[in-house]
């Protein structure tokens, strides 16, 4: 029998404050695997909450992804604002029942673009070696991956502000979504 295909729109919005206790909820429902990649090795329960409770305290820009009104994925945005030329860090978040549907890249230009509108020149991820997933979204973006032992890094470098990235920043791609079909999760 033929598998249902179910489009998604990812509802991609910045996080604030009172989004404190779905980032706690989030975090906690990572699998195993999921925390590893995220964090480029084993961490407690513990450290992932005292991670999700300082997140929106960070001078960061922090975006969500609600596809069914829940928060599903995260994107950081954690500046080196002492830097010269600017330079930031990325991290990607997406829950495993929602992986590979389109939300990860949707929030990463999403990032992109708020990294353009801040005249920030240079992106860094961090990854491990083994996350294809992410090294596929780094390498979309035309990104320069240095590949070690256990981890790569990707570079990326955004453009200078357009009012194209303005509009991205604001209201997403819709082309992200549109083009996304996935299996509905389980
Ligand atoms: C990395 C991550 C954020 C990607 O999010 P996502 O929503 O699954 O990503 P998308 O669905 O937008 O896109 C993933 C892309 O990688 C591809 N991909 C997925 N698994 C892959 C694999 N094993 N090998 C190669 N490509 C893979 C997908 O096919 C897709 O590319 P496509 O659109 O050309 O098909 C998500 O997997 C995640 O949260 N992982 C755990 C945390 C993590 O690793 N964070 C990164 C370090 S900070």
């Amino acid at each position: 029998m033929a598998q249902e295909t179910v489009r998604i729109q990812p509802f991609i919005r910045r996080l604030w404050k009172s989004d404190q206790p779905k980032l706690v909820d989030h975090f906690q429902r990572l699998d195993e695997k999921t925390r590893r990649l995220r964090f480029g090795g084993t961490v407690s329960e513990g450290f992932v909450r005292e991670y999700a409770e300082q997140i929106l305290s960070n001078a960061a820009v922090n975006f969500g992804s609600f596809p069914d009104n829940e928060l599903r994925g995260v994107a950081e945005l954690r500046g080196l604002l002492d830097s010269w030329p600017r330079s930031a860090e990325v991290a990607l978040l997406v829950e495993p029942e929602w992986q590979d549907a389109g939300i990860g890249e949707a929030l990463l230009n999403r990032l992109v673009a708020a990294a353009q509108n801040r005249g920030i020149k240079t992106l860094h991820m961090l990854c491990l070696r083994e996350n294809l997933s992410m090294r596929n979204l780094a390498k979309k973006h035309h990104a320069t991956l240095e590949v070690d032992i256990g981890n790569v890094e990707a570079t990326l470098a955004p453009p200078w502000p357009t009012p194209l990235s303005m509009f991205e920043e604001m209201f997403g791609d819709t082309r992200s979504y549109l083009d996304t079909f996935f299996h509905q999760p389980k």
